[in-house]
């Protein structure tokens, strides 16, 4: 795991920080009802663009969906397969309303994706490759590998 600030490579830097961003002003369109817990990702693929994600809940629970899987399924629905990397933010309703956020879009804390998600970056995701951002802020997040949080993993090359 690596702290933003440790990051040397200014240029990996900025582009980390412009998903943490986009991921954190996506916050406001999730549809959560139920939980009241916002989540939003951004994508990045290897071609540069960006998909978007929020968590999209469901009045029979378990149909709803997480914004990581929102975001990777909308991407490969569109012909992408080939991704870098994926911020990931999150925070329940009534922090959106605070001036922390509305001004410096600033989170309490870091919102670390659920199993099911880490498995379907894993299909699209080589473990050592692919970057998993968790940010609190534009400037404040850490960055993982995937192999780091789906440790030992079962993938399509064990098929
Ligand atoms: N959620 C996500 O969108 N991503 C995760 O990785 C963790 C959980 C959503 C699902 C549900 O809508 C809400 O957060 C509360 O669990």
């Amino acid at each position: 795991m690596q702290m933003r600030n440790d990051i040397s490579d200014s240029r990996e830097r900025e582009a980390y920080d412009a998903l943490a961003l986009r991921a954190l002003k996506g916050l406001p369109a999730a549809y959560a009802p139920y939980s009241g817990f916002h989540v939003s990702a951004a994508l990045l693929c290897a071609d540069g663009t960006v998909y978007d994600g929020v968590n999209v809940e469901n009045s029979a629970y378990s149909a709803g969906i997480c914004a990581e899987r929102t975001a990777i399924f909308k991407a490969v629905s569109e012909g992408k397969k080939e991704f870098s990397a994926i911020a990931v933010t999150g925070c329940h309703k009534e922090w959106l309303e605070k001036d922390a956020y509305s001004s410096r879009l600033e989170l309490p804390d870091y919102c670390p994706p659920c199993g099911v998600c880490r498995q379907v970056m894993r299909e699209f995701g080589a473990p050592e490759e692919f970057r998993i951002i968790l940010a609190k802020g534009p400037a404040e997040y850490k960055v993982y590998k995937l192999s780091e949080l789906l440790f030992d993993s079962f993938g399509p090359e064990n098929l």
